[in-house]
């Protein structure tokens, strides 16, 4: 067993202290072993997996055999961050299917996994929850939705955005969330909704005011340099230096 394991109570109780907590996605073991030797806490397999890693278009792709595997990677680790799963796309529709996928997760090493949504989850959040499964949510804007919604578009301008922000995380606190992930959400509501709940907030292009950040990690050290939300300042350019590298090996063959 690692050393300290770090446990949801944990995280919550960041929160409390005002600690802010650092979250980053990891898809396979070194990454895994990195960022938990780097000091951070939680971890997340997200299904962000499917366009920086695996190459496709957006996250509606990812299957559940796809987190799965990478999942498995993670955890042999043995990372003391919390580390979680992503419920790929479809994979909550019903409560029923939304605790057997959970499950299946946590078989793959899962020790929380997250969900797309708000008022319209809960019953699949409260299965989960029954189950002694504990749950992240996930508001704002939803990878998941992207067809639906044509793009990435920033939530919470608008005044009935913002009530239903704020309703939406208050339901899934009291469903049983241990903590929300808010993506794209204007950081004044973004901060609203923070200072209401008693779960931390994660975000994630949502402004300073949430509880914690959360980083897609080859956003972070440029391991996908085609594209780059303009909300992250990369801090390494690995890309670049994995091309320097290579051409400099090659080089030396003469
Ligand atoms: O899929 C993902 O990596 C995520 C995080 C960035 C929040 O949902």
């Amino acid at each position: 067993m690692t050393q300290n394991k770090i446990t949801v109570e944990n995280i919550r109780a960041m929160k409390a202290r005002g600690e802010k907590i650092a979250a980053l996605t990891a898809y396979d073991f070194p990454m895994a072993k990195l960022l938990d030797e780097a000091g951070i806490p939680m971890l997340l397999v997200g299904d962000s997996l499917g366009m920086v890693v695996l190459g496709y278009p957006d996250t509606t792709h990812v299957m559940m055999e796809e987190v799965e595997h990478h999942l498995r990677a993670a955890a042999r680790a043995h990372p003391r961050a919390l580390l979680g799963g992503d419920l790929p796309f479809r994979s909550y529709e019903t409560p029923h299917s939304a605790l057997r996928n959970a499950q299946r997760l946590v078989t793959a090493g899962a020790e929380y996994v997250k969900a797309e949504g708000g008022r319209t989850i809960l019953a699949q959040v409260r299965a989960i929850v029954s189950a002694g499964i504990p749950i992240c949510g996930h508001l704002g804007m939803l990878p998941q939705r992207v067809l639906e919604e044509g793009g990435y578009h920033v939530k919470g301008k608008t005044p009935s955005e913002r009530r239903d922000l704020l309703a939406d995380a208050r339901a899934l606190a009291e469903a049983g969330a241990f903590a929300i992930v808010l993506e794209l959400v204007t950081p004044p509501v973004a901060k609203e909704i923070t200072e209401d709940l008693s779960i931390p907030t994660i975000g994630i292009g949502s402004g300073a005011g949430c509880d914690g950040q959360i980083l897609v990690i080859s956003d972070l050290v440029g391991m996908f340099p085609w594209f780059t939300p303009r909300f992250v300042k990369p801090q390494a350019n690995c890309g670049e230096q994995i091309k320097l590298a290579v051409a400099a090996w090659k080089k030396s063959l003469g």
